[in-house]
């Protein structure tokens, strides 16, 4: 069954208020819901409220229970005459068993609830979509000794004694919103609790809650979030709205957090944090996903979606936010780095794949499917397109109109880009192109240069390639920075913007004696794949010159990709320009170490991929290793020095101390590589020496990529320590998942059968299948094992947790980038799953259309 765009209408019924009464339990609970309901129009259609896996025991209109209600394909139908009425129906749940995690279910002793996009009608017979907008109040009731602590939406306004050792609590949201932004949490939870003054002057009470062994590892979170409260009132005036923030963290969970108004659920992964056990990279994390979740309080909430095609009318627009909030803290360089890795690493190969799909779809089978990199990752390059075309006063004139027009409304991407279009004046026609056109633009920007005029000319040409329904497409509106550099003096004229939105154009620069040095989609302007005419020397003078960050990082990148693709296609590997361009970055003393630490990492295996016709693992992994090895030798000296010098000091969370981690971390992967020995005693020594996650990790994941013999005593150390701590575990299934290593194929398979491993938690299913379908080398082997290990793990899966499951078939989708016997033996995995009986219809949507 198909869901059109196109088929869109307004619900039949409104639901202006709900109570709902919950007797939880976790084998049983008892749900009561009390909907007040309006026909919406003069239609005379039925009242249909959507269920799943819902039987109801009573169904009562203005207080008479009936009879002639029916059950079709799970929705409750009943006729009405009438306007107004008050339905109520009573059904029951068992929430120890929903696996699916989708509703209310047990975690770890809780109870908990996710909604988003469709759980609400697991819970309760409602008309779950987002336009139909409700007055919420909630009571529930449970044991006192189990589940001390009962939350929910909005304020706590009575609590009480229920005897027999129960009690309960109110809890009443004065917002309007959809159904998917409900939430109740029954537990034995502790708070780490503070509080907030917004720029009104309010006070808002904050509680971080989890475990009580848990509550020291929330500070961080904790500063995160109230840090991002500030930034949305001085950035976009945004203020908070109601007397209480609560977050809870639970351990499973099937995605990173859930914004539910006041009191927002998160995946313990992007809360939890402190030296011994988050990485760097887990702190930003938290603070990005915390900044995310509660800039969701306006984008998202306050103004929501008409229907789940607008998904990225919140989800990219407050990716966006928790960028530019995340920038702000940290280097804005950096982040911009890591953001278009992301962007590269998982949007592309959609983009670029049968799964490939506008930030606005048309259709779909299973919503689930469509909480993608391309509406979240590409939908905030679109919203930050926006922001270069307008310019910051004006974007925020955009989005300051967007929440006072659209404020308790459910709307659509059309309505955002007609506010930033009136409060900018800026005309946004042909660039909304981005939100129905799938698919990759590729730019090629081609210079040229007359000595006798002085003149350089720029021809920039896009073509934006054919994707699955969509053969044919409308040139996009690129906003392109660039800026022209005199390669003898170094100095360029300034960066401009140029806005391409033809097919075409040519532009003119006076003034060069000399042939100018091209710098190009500064600050990733676009997101585009960039072919351009620029010599190595080109590319060697930016990598050392350019005064945009990013783009000097790119100039590497390219000159690094440009090497690996010409040792792979020719044989013949000509390492010396990367060597110099690195040592120089290497030596730049006015060099962020955080910089450097990324400018000097090799693009990985699966980018590289990318860039070729067919993907061969094999030639990639190989040109790639001689060139870590020649970069290693060339510089062994550096990467020592480098060591050295950033070593000794006790752990510190701030932007120097990380910065300083990771350059020392890239120095001993490349001190390993020239030195097998020697590398792997000082891994191990920095591996028991470390005071922090980051440092222990990463001497971790060195030693599980070699031969060496500590390897062993090391991953086993690291298990003994940590195998009582789940997020911790998690690494080390993942580390050994991701290995360089010959036989990871046979290590993953026999992880599989390990005691710690399990499909009812999907953080520990992502942390070993998961990761190992990113393994280019691994889960490529030739004789194909890595696939049929692969489609095992799904198969098995899809019963249990049907969306956790789906997420993992692109792995196998991207078949046809790949040669003859590997298409064969990956289009035999994904058939082997398609007629797999009872197959879910989120897996069976991703596996028939990767195969179509
Ligand atoms: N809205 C949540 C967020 O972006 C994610 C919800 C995911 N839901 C889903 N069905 N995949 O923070
Ligand atoms: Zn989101």
């Amino acid at each position: 069954h198909i869901i059109r765009r196109e088929d869109y209408r307004p619900p039949d019924w409104m639901v202006p208020e709900i109570g709902l009464d919950f007797d939880l339990g976790p084998a049983k609970t008892r749900v009561t819901a009390r909907l007040t309901v309006s026909r919406n129009g003069g239609h005379g259609r039925p009242l249909v409220l959507e269920g799943e896996t819902l039987t109801p025991l009573a169904v009562r209109v203005d207080g008479q229970a009936i009879n002639d209600w029916r059950i079709d394909d799970g929705r409750l139908v009943i006729d009405l005459s009438g306007d107004d009425h008050v339905i109520e129906t009573e059904v029951e749940l068992s929430p120890e068993r929903n696996t699916q995690l989708m509703g209310l279910y047990a975690s770890g002793g809780l109870l908990c609830t996710q909604c988003e996009a469709e759980g609400f009608r697991r819970i309760t017979f409602f008309p779950d979509r987002p336009d139909v907008l409700s007055r919420y109040s909630v009571r529930m009731t449970a044991d006192k000794s189990a589940y001390p602590v009962l939350l929910a939406n909005g304020d706590n306004v009575a609590n009480g004694d229920a005897g027999e050792g129960r009690h309960w609590a109110e809890w009443n949201d004065p917002f309007l919103k959809p159904s998917y932004l409900f939430a109740l949490v029954a537990g034995d939870l502790k708070a780490n609790r503070d509080s907030f003054t917004t720029m009104s002057g309010r006070t808002v009470e904050l509680g971080i809650w989890v475990r009580e062994a848990d509550v020291p590892k929330t500070a961080y979170a904790m500063a995160a979030l109230k840090t991002s409260m500030k930034w949305d009132e001085d950035v976009y005036g945004r203020e908070y709205d109601l007397g209480v923030f609560n977050i809870v963290a639970v351990d499973d969970f099937n995605f990173g957090a859930m914004e539910n108004k006041g009191l927002n659920v998160f995946n313990s992964r992007y809360i939890l944090a402190d030296a011994d056990t988050a990485t760097d990279v887990d702190y930003d994390n938290v603070q990005g996903v915390v900044a995310h979740e509660y800039f969701h309080n306006w984008s998202g909430n306050r103004v929501t979606c008409r229907d789940w095609f607008q998904l990225s009318l919140k989800e990219g627009f407050t990716v966006f936010r928790d960028q530019s909030f995340s920038a702000d803290q940290g280097s804005a360089a950096v982040q911009r780095i890591e953001d278009v890795r992301a962007l590269r690493g998982s949007q592309f190969p959609e983009d670029g794949g049968p799964l490939a799909h506008p930030i606005r779809p048309d259709s779909y089978m299973e919503i689930g499917n469509f909480y993608t990199a391309t509406i979240y990752n590409k939908g905030a390059e679109i919203i930050r397109m926006i922001h270069t075309l307008l310019g910051a006063e004006k974007f925020r004139a955009g989005s300051d109109l967007y929440f006072e027009r659209h404020d308790g409304q459910a709307v659509t991407c059309d309505d955002f880009v007609a506010a930033m279009q009136d409060a900018s004046g800026v005309d946004l026609s042909v660039f909304k192109r981005w939100y129905a056109q799938a698919g990759t633009p590729k730019l090629m920007a081609a210079i040229a240069h007359d000595a006798d005029t002085k003149q350089a000319t720029l021809t920039l040409t896009q073509l934006v390639p054919p994707t699955p329904g969509q053969p044919v497409k409308q040139p996009m509106t690129l906003p392109i920075r660039m800026a022209l550099f005199d390669r003898a003096t170094g100095e360029s004229g300034g960066e401009q913007l140029v806005v391409l939105d033809t097919d075409t154009t040519t532009l003119t620069f006076d003034g060069f004696a000399q042939p100018p040095v091209l710098s190009i989609n500064r600050d990733f302007s676009a997101p585009v794949v960039l072919e351009t005419n620029r010599t190595e020397a080109d590319l060697a003078f930016l990598a050392a010159e350019d005064d945009d960050p990013f783009a000097r990082y790119e100039a590497m990148q390219q000159l690094m990709l440009n090497t690996l693709v010409a040792a792979i296609s020719t044989g013949v590997a000509d390492h010396a320009a990367v060597i110099k361009g690195v040592g120089e970055t290497l030596s730049d003393g006015a060099l962020d170490p955080a910089f450097i630490g990324e400018a000097v990492v090799l693009p990985s295996d699966a980018f590289i991929g990318d860039q070729m016709l067919v993907v061969d693992p094999d030639a990639i992994a190989t040109a790639r290793e001689a060139l870590r090895l020649a970069l290693a030798n060339a510089h062994l000296a550096k990467w020592q020095e480098i060591y050295a010098a950033n070593g000794g000091r006790s752990f510190e969370y701030s932007p120097a101390a990380k910065g300083a981690r990771r350059i020392r971390n890239v120095a001993l992967g490349y001190i390993m590589a020239a030195d097998a020995d020697a590398g792997a005693k000082l891994a191990f020594t920095q591996f028991g020496a470390a005071d922090n996650m980051t440092d222990r990790l990463a001497a971790l994941g060195t030693l599980a990529n070699s031969q060496a013999e500590l390897r062993v005593a090391a991953l086993d150390i690291f298990y003994r320590r940590y195998r009582d701590n789940a997020l911790v575990l998690d690494k080390w299934f993942t580390t050994q998942a991701v290995s360089t290593r010959a036989d990871t194929v046979e290590a993953v398979i026999e992880l599989a059968g390990h005691p710690d491993f399990t499909l009812s938690n999907p953080n520990r299913f992502r942390a070993l299948v998961g990761a190992f379908g990113m393994n280019q080398r691994s889960f490529h082997a030739a004789d194909g094992r890595g696939y049929a290990f692969f489609a095992d793990q799904i198969i098995a899966l899809d019963p249990v947790n049907a969306q956790t499951a789906a997420k993992m078939v692109p792995s196998l989708g991207r078949w046809r980038r790949f040669d003859a016997e590997r298409q064969a033996l990956m289009r035999a995995a994904l058939e082997r799953i398609l007629a797999t009986p009872g197959l879910s219809k989120d897996v069976f949507e991703q596996v028939s259309k990767s195969l179509a």
